[in-house]
């Protein structure tokens, strides 16, 4: 299967068994509410910062449930998702969220008749590119959409925390575990590359590893001491550790959240 094929036939099955749920394409409630909180907070902070409306696009929106969120709690910024997957696309749009308009296409190419954002976000997208080269391109792509001072809210996976998550699941006698068939992670280099096109990182809102504890909690505690064939996502002992324990403990979550800015002629 090529790219286009693994992606649609994949996404094609989420947007049949999740329809418009929250957790499309997330299945784990915890990361995907933080995921949430975490854009909203940046979103809002930049809002404030620049005081006047804000342009945002989402890549590769899914079902539209983030710019529900946002259309309903960021207050007149116009909205706009990309979405390639045309079964996703269709739920997205059916949701006619106002100051919004829905466009189908690919994040490695698609222009957008010229226009920039103030905002441009991907929440667990880029790492549905299947190569370097793509993932480059893409981020060739996020910088001629941005606005100069604009901030792109990467919210994406890397293979180093990955690779500190299997030495803790070693010590346990677990299985290494791997990114999904259709997944290819981000590395520290490729950000090195994208930071050097004129990119400044920025200290986050919620710290880059927020979701260490959960991940060491579900993907290592949890696993270890569970009952062969019990459940592992949303339990109670999840749940439990979610709350007892604070966030961002250690670098073991793959999902990382980041902000880069644009540098450019002052405004
Ligand atoms: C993990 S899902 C995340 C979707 C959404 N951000 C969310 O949180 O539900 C990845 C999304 O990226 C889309 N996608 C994959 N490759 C894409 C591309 N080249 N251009 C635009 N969207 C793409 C998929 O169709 C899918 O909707």
């Amino acid at each position: 299967m090529n790219y286009e094929e693994k992606i649609t036939d994949h996404y094609r099955k989420e947007a049949a068994a999740m329809g418009l749920s929250k957790n499309s394409t997330m299945h784990d409630a915890f990361i995907r509410n933080k995921e949430i909180e975490f854009i909203l907070s940046e979103v809002q902070a930049h809002r404030s910062k620049r005081g006047n409306s804000l342009s945002i696009l989402d890549l590769g929106c899914g079902n539209g449930y983030l710019l529900s969120v946002l259309t309903e709690q960021v207050d007149g910024c116009k909205f706009t998702g990309l979405e390639f997957t045309d079964e996703l696309y269709q739920l997205a749009i059916s949701r006619k969220l106002k100051n919004t308009t829905i466009i189908k296409g690919d994040c490695r190419t698609e222009r957008m008749n010229g226009e920039q954002f103030d905002v441009i976000i991907s929440e667990r997208v880029l790492i549905n590119l299947l190569s370097k080269d793509d993932k480059v391109k893409a981020l060739d792509n996020i910088r001629s959409l941005l606005k100069d001072q604009g901030i792109y809210i990467m919210v994406e996976s890397f293979d180093e925390p990955l690779s500190n998550l299997n030495k803790a699941r070693k010590e346990l006698l677990l299985d290494e575990t791997k990114p999904a068939y259709h997944n290819e992670y981000f590395n520290e280099e490729i950000v090195k590359g994208f930071k050097e096109t004129g990119f400044a990182e920025l200290n986050p809102t919620y710290p880059k590893h927020y979701l260490s504890s959960h991940y060491f909690i579900t993907r290592v505690l949890h696993e270890a001491i569970r009952p062969e064939e019990g459940a592992i996502k949303n339990t109670e002992f999840v749940k439990f550790f979610d709350v007892a324990l604070p966030p961002a403990i250690g670098e073991y979550s793959p999902i990382l959240f980041r902000v880069f800015e644009k540098q450019g002629s002052a405004l």
